[in-house]
């Protein structure tokens, strides 16, 4: 039984996953300067007989694996290969040799998790109809997004891509486990840049100066607001502002104060009024204080939607794969992610794989210096893709 196969075929190749794993995790590379990392999976693609291979978004790569009757229908899978500005604090045998970048949002086990799909899909060729297009995509942890520019490249085209599957790791997840969520699941992000512009000077004189500091103040607790006044409760908004700036001391008011926030949200058009509702407040607020403001809003990426059909199927392959009792069902998380670019595309599904191992002390949070993953995840993060990948193309072929 198909099933049976791939789950042999992943235990067969996990040594050399992991393998290629911790050499990826040896090695990080920032957004967009992908580049040992690009000649690293090419090599591995190559050197197991996939020479499919296209250059994309200079520092990604796509590849296909054609099943029987290739043209009938493509089906996307997605993974990302930058790291972060973070130094890794773990020391491990693997751990980061390039001083103060880090896989810390585990892109690395996608990676890896991905080839490993790759090896099995190969090997299963005749096991399935249709064409499978791997994305190995870069810059996802920086703006724009190089989701956005492989698009612009046309990832989703030639052949044309009917639904799309993403993974990312969770390490609030036992291994083991896989999670799902149909609909909303991630935010759009965008960040907020303030500059409240007042007249500094003695803060016993308050009356002689304009105090940008309690300008600033009005402006943090008007703007929660947004949040709590303006936005419909059924749209799922967070504003926060994480840095405040006001240079003065005990007895000086100081000019300026720089504030500097984040506004997340889950429906695009609420989103750009938001945005100007951000706006006119700010300026409002200050002008009434005599006070003269800077506001800029920087768009990141936008929400993320996950397809209802193709969840449900995704999650019924993990049902059959590892048993409902492994199968968990996700609440919605304000971060933001740029696999929303595809969502908005084509129908897609972004789920998680578990790589929490308490006992082991393996519980450290994404974007964290300590971050790190059970590697057993990459055994189920790779047999699970390929399984979910075949399934998914027998839906689309039938449906075409
Ligand atoms: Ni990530």
């Amino acid at each position: 039984m198909l099933q049976h196969k791939i789950k042999e075929l992943a235990s067969h190749n996990h040594e050399r996953i992991v393998a290629f794993r911790r050499e990826m995790h040896r090695n990080p590379e920032l957004s967009f300067q992908e580049v040992e990392t690009q000649k690293r999976i090419r090599n591995f693609l190559e050197s197991n007989g996939i020479h499919d291979i296209k250059e994309c978004a200079d520092t990604g790569l796509v590849v296909l694996i054609k099943g029987k009757n290739p043209d009938s229908t493509t089906l996307g899978l997605r993974a990302d290969i930058d790291a972060l500005p973070i130094h890794e604090q773990n020391k491990t045998d693997y751990c980061s040799h390039n001083s103060g970048v880090m896989h810390a949002c585990g892109h690395d086990v996608h990676t890896s998790c991905l080839l490993g799909a790759a090896l099995i899909l190969n090997e299963l060729k005749n096991e399935f109809n249709g064409t499978l297009k791997l994305v190995f995509q870069p810059g996802e942890e920086k703006l724009p997004g190089g989701a956005s520019l492989m698009i612009k490249e046309g990832v989703l085209q030639n052949p044309a891509v009917k639904s799309m599957i993403g993974q990312h790791v969770m390490p609030l997840i036992e291994v083991g486990k896989l999670g799902f969520r149909k609909g909303l699941y991630m935010a759009s992000a965008d960040e907020i840049y303030i500059t409240v512009i007042g007249k500094g000077g003695h803060a016993a004189h308050p009356h002689q100066n304009i105090d940008p500091v309690s300008v600033a103040a009005q402006i943090i607790t008007s703007l929660q607001t947004i949040v709590s006044r303006m936005a419909k409760p059924s749209i799922p908004s967070v504003l926060s502002i994480g840095k405040v700036i006001a240079d003065g001391a005990t007895n000086v008011i100081p000019d300026t104060v720089v504030m500097e926030g984040t506004f997340r949200t889950f429906n695009e058009e609420w989103r750009e009024e938001a945005h100007w509702k951000i706006e006119t407040m700010v300026k409002l607020i200050a002008e009434a204080n005599g006070a003269k403001v800077e506001v800029e809003i920087r768009k990141g990426y936008p929400y993320l939607e996950n397809n209802p059909e193709v969840t449900d199927r995704t999650r019924q392959a993990a049902v059959e794969y590892i048993g409902e009792e492994n199968v968990v069902d996700l609440e919605i998380w304000p971060a933001g992610e740029d696999f929303a670019f595809y969502s908005q595309q084509v129908p897609s599904t972004f789920y998680r794989l578990g790589t929490r191992n308490e006992s082991r002390g393996i519980t450290s949070m994404l974007h964290t210096p300590t971050f790190d993953v059970d590697e057993e995840a990459l055994r189920l993060g790779s047999g699970f893709m390929a399984y979910a990948a075949i399934s998914e193309l027998k839906f689309l072929e039938e449906d075409s």
